[in-house]
């Protein structure tokens, strides 16, 4: 399997913060964020829930140009980012139902794609299957580029909006434990929102398979914030205390041997019965899809959050597009 060790991103050149702003920002790692620009977006976010529950649409962002350019599967961020778009009264060029029907398939260099995208576009949102691409993009590009997923590097939209979700169900994010279960090796989900974690003072637990431990760069993150932390293979050593338990899927398409694959799917399934050991007061996150690690049946538990985090994904965009496009 590919190694991840080198390749995280950590640009402090790239460092956002109030006192530069987001206008014309890429957003291409969560180690742009601290926590008070975070603090600015979750508001910005709230505010979005406000407009969509008031009046569902705004002219904020008419007239703008969203394209979204997608070398990998996805139903939830592209879906999302376009909503976020057109709730906010802007357009969007969407290149997300397979790059095979794009130049792409004709040998085009994501250099020559983006610089040919950022002729139509305000903003691109670009999906790649390498860690890094969103980071190539921007050089390139002079329209900010939102990493929407580069392999198994980051997510920070995703994270962003774990985070508030996080926020949002439990009231606070300090104190709280934290376990993530499942795929940590290579889930960027998981990458990206332990990098946001580690500005909070959260006890963290790494339940996964020993093959898909949590990348030791990140661990020693972890460990350089003075975090409590702790691994461990068996969902049954973190329920008890978890208050929130955020379950991954194993990323399938990031192994080079699939019997490797077959070894450890499967591994974890959250039930109700498991549940019933777990704190009144908790919540199960998952970015999905999910693929067998959530019965079905949990999804009538109250505790079970994935389809609300859902839709905190399109307040979240919807404040980063306005953020980024200077109109927030
Ligand atoms: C995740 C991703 O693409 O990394 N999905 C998403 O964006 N919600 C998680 C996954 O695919 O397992």
């Amino acid at each position: 399997m590919p190694s991840l060790e080198p390749l995280f991103l950590n640009d402090e050149r790239r460092k956002t913060s109030l006192a530069t702003g987001f206008t014309g920002q890429d957003i291409l790692s969560v180690s742009q964020f601290d926590r008070e620009s975070l603090e600015h977006v979750f508001t910005r976010a709230h505010e979005m829930r406000e407009l969509v529950d008031r009046a569902g649409y705004s002219n904020l962002l008419k007239g703008y140009i969203l394209t979204c350019l997608f070398y990998e599967p996805s139903t939830r961020t592209s879906a999302s980012f376009i909503a976020a778009m057109e709730r906010l009264g802007g357009s969007v060029i969407p290149i997300t139902q397979g790059v095979q029907f794009s130049s792409v398939s004709k040998g085009e260099t994501l250099a020559d794609t983006v610089r040919t995208l950022e002729q139509y576009s305000d903003v691109i949102v670009l999906r790649h299957p390498e860690i890094g691409s969103a980071r190539v993009a921007a050089d390139y590009s002079a329209v900010p580029i939102i990493n929407a997923g580069d392999g198994a590097g980051e997510h920070p939209s995703q994270a962003l909006l774990d985070l508030f979700t996080i926020q949002q169900e439990m009231g606070r994010i300090d104190g709280l434990k934290i376990a993530m279960v499942g795929d940590l090796r290579f889930g960027r989900t998981v990458h990206s929102l332990t990098k946001l974690l580690v500005q909070y003072d959260v006890s963290l637990r790494f339940v996964s398979p020993e093959i898909l431990r949590l990348p030791l760069v990140l661990m020693n993150e972890v460990k350089d914030a003075g975090l409590n932390v702790r691994e461990t293979h068996d969902v049954a050593d973190v329920i008890e205390n978890a208050d929130v338990l955020y379950v991954t899927r194993v990323q399938k398409e990031r192994f080079n041997d699939l019997t490797q694959y077959e070894e450890v799917r499967g591994q974890y399934e959250i039930t109700t019965e498991l549940l019933e050991r777990a704190k009144a007061k908790m919540v199960v996150m998952h970015p999905l899809p999910r693929v067998g690690e959530i019965h079905y049946s949990v999804d009538s538990d109250p505790r079970a959050a994935y389809f609300r985090q859902v839709k905190n994904g399109m307040f979240i965009r919807m404040a980063l597009l306005a953020m980024v496009l200077g109109k927030a």
